[in-house]
C-alpha cells in the first residue's frame, strides 16, 4: 500500500449514514470511487457518524461526510508526527489559538490537534473561501509547495498549504487552521465524528 491514498480525482468518499447508529466502515483507496450518498434524514439532522478504523493503515487517510462536511482521518506515521515539529516555524498558528472555540476543541489543543496522536481528525474545507483542499501526504519537494515539505494538504483554489495537523502556514489566503470537529472514541476502533460527550 503506497503512503498516499488520497490524491487529487481519486478521492474516496466512503461512509453510510443511514441513520441514527450506522455505521460508517472506513475503506482504503479505490479509485475512481467519488459517490456517497447519506440519507437525507441523517444529512438534515446533522446525525453524529460512527465510523470503524480498524483497517486504516499508517500513512493512510479516509474521508466520512458529515453535516454535508469532509471530515478527513489520518492515521500519521511516526515519521509524520516528527514532521509536525520540523513545521512549526512555518506556520501562523501553530498552537491552535486562533478561534479556539470555533476551530479547536479543547482536547484537541496540543502538538498534534487530536485526542490519539497518530490520528488526525479534521474538517477539509479549507478556511479561505470553503475549498477542499487536495492531501499531499508524501513528503518532499514538490511544485506549488513549500520548501522541507513534510506532507500535509494543498488548497488548489488559491495555493493555502496546511500541514498535517491541519495547521495552516504563514503567509498563504486562508487565514485559520482546519476545523477539528467534535469527535470521541467509542472503542480503539470506533470514533464518532459530531458528539464528543458521553450520551
Ligand atoms: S479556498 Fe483555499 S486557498 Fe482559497
Amino acid at each position: 500500500m503506497s503512503q498516499e491514498v488520497v490524491d487529487p480525482g481519486r478521492r474516496t468518499w466512503i461512509g453510510i449514514a443511514a441513520g441514527a447508529g450506522a455505521v460508517g466502515a472506513v475503506a482504503t483507496a479505490v479509485p475512481f470511487v467519488s459517490s456517497f450518498a447519506p440519507s437525507e434524514r441523517a444529512k438534515a439532522a446533522g446525525a453524529a457518524v460512527e465510523v470503524d478504523i480498524s483497517t486504516l493503515q499508517p500513512g493512510e487517510m479516509a474521508t466520512v461526510e458529515w453535516r454535508g462536511k469532509p471530515v478527513w482521518i489520518l492515521r500519521r506515521t511516526p515519521e509524520q508526527l516528527t514532521g509536525l515539529k520540523k513545521v512549526e516555524a512555518n506556520l501562523a498558528d501553530p498552537n491552535s489559538q486562533r478561534k479556539p472555540d470555533e476551530l479547536t476543541p479543547e482536547y484537541a489543543r496540543n502538538e498534534h490537534r487530536s485526542i490519539k496522536p497518530e490520528l488526525l481528525v479534521a474538517v477539509g474545507i479549507c478556511s479561505h473561501l470553503g475549498c477542499s483542499p487536495t492531501a499531499k501526504l508524501q513528503a518532499g519537494a514538490q511544485p506549488s509547495l513549500p520548501e522541507d515539505w513534510q506532507g500535509g494538504f494543498f488548497c488548489p483554489c488559491h495555493g493555502s498549504t496546511f500541514d498535517l495537523a491541519g495547521r495552516v502556514y504563514k503567509n498563504v489566503p486562508a487565514p485559520d487552521n482546519l476545523e477539528i470537529p467534535p469527535h470521541m472514541y467509542l472503542s480503539d476502533s470506533k470514533l464518532l465524528i459530531g458528539e464528543d460527550k458521553k450520551a
